[in-house]
């Protein structure tokens, strides 16, 4: 039988609790996952790639059927390279749907063959981003159980190092 293969691209910068948890839904409904960092966003990440790769392999050691990689240059053309079916977006909130919308019809527009798959995430982590997980810890607060202890750890390390939030 032909594997089901989605790739959840996005910046996890870093990789919160609320990213696995859409990683875990995600693994219910395909055989195989690639988590895939994209290098070239117009974001300014705090971790390097090879920082951002090594928590997300740490976050996900022994789950089966995950990979974690990182590209540049188009999603669609990334996972089409991969021979994916389909990319994973997870949606916290209505104001993700905007954003999430357009994205996803562009991507439709640029390879039609490629179906992206909405899931929402867990009513836990309904409420963070790694942007406010980045500015709690920057000032000092408690990120515990809102993201994996690895990189809760990098957090305060990167931070203890530098006092600009
Ligand atoms: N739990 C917690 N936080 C979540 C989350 C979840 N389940 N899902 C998303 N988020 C947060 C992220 O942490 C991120 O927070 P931040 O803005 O504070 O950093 C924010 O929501 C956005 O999520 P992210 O997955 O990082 O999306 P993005 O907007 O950075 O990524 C890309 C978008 C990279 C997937 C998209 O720009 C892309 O595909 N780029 C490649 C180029 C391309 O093909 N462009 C054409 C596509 S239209």
């Amino acid at each position: 039988m032909p594997q089901k293969l989605a790739v959840y691209p996005g910046t996890f910068d870093p990789v919160t609790n609320g990213h696995l948890d859409i990683v875990h839904r995600g693994l219910r409904l395909f055989d195989r996952l690639i988590v895939a960092i994209v290098t070239n966003g117009s974001k300014h990440p705090l971790f390097t790639v090879d920082e951002r790769l090594d928590m997300l392999r740490h976050a996900l050691k022994g789950v089966p059927n995950v990979e974690v990689d990182s590209f540049d240059g188009l999603l669609v053309d990334y996972v089409s390279q991969q021979g994916a079916d389909a990319i994973l977006r997870g949606l916290r909130a209505v104001s993700d749907f905007e954003y999430e919308f357009q994205m996803a019809l562009m991507n439709r527009k640029l390879n039609k063959n490629i179906q992206t798959v909405f899931l929402m995430t867990g009513l836990r982590w309904i409420f963070i981003s790694s942007s406010i997980i980045k500015e709690a810890a920057c000032f000092g607060g408690d990120t515990t159980g809102l993201v994996p202890e690895y990189v809760h750890d990098r957090l305060k390390e990167k931070y203890g190092r530098s006092t600009a939030c």
